[in-house]
């Protein structure tokens, strides 16, 4: 299995504006079933703080900033995520959370299934034990 790492997008820069795409098995290693977005997050506050059985997912920020903090059971790792041509892809089962939202920033969020709270690991020792059988 792939391991969490920066992905970087095509970028036409143009005087009228730059361009950037994402094409699914091409640019990120699978097929998009579900795309949702993060928005107006007030200052200070974070996002996510569960992991996913089996979901992959890319996440860009489409405007402004924001960190994206991993753990896969072992390490924790931080990406800084502040261009709309790169995102990071996160495979199945990392604890993630988001933080640090810049104002008016904008996470986009590409996944390979549809929404389904069953997916959802919420408690940090549950996923521990889900990922190690402790
Ligand atoms: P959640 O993934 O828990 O938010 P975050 O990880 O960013 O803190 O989603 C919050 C709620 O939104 C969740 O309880 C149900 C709803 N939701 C959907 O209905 N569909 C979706 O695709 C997502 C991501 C969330």
């Amino acid at each position: 299995m792939e391991g969490p790492h920066i992905i970087q997008l095509p970028k036409f820069l143009d005087d009228r504006g730059n361009l950037s795409f994402i094409e699914e098995n091409n640019h990120i290693p699978f097929k998009i079933e579900r795309t949702y977005w993060i928005y107006d997050v007030p200052g200070g506050e974070r996002r996510g703080g569960h992991a996913y059985l089996n979901l992959q997912e890319f996440i860009v920020a489409i405007s402004g900033s924001f960190d994206v903090i991993l753990h896969d059971g072992e390490k924790e790792m931080r990406f800084s995520l502040n261009r709309s041509y790169y995102g990071l892809y996160v495979p199945k089962m990392m604890w993630r959370e988001i933080e640090n939202f810049s104002t008016n920033s904008l996470a986009l969020i590409l996944a390979d299934d549809k929404y389904d709270e069953k997916e959802y690991i919420r408690d940090f020792d549950q996923f521990i034990s889900s990922k190690y059988g402790r």
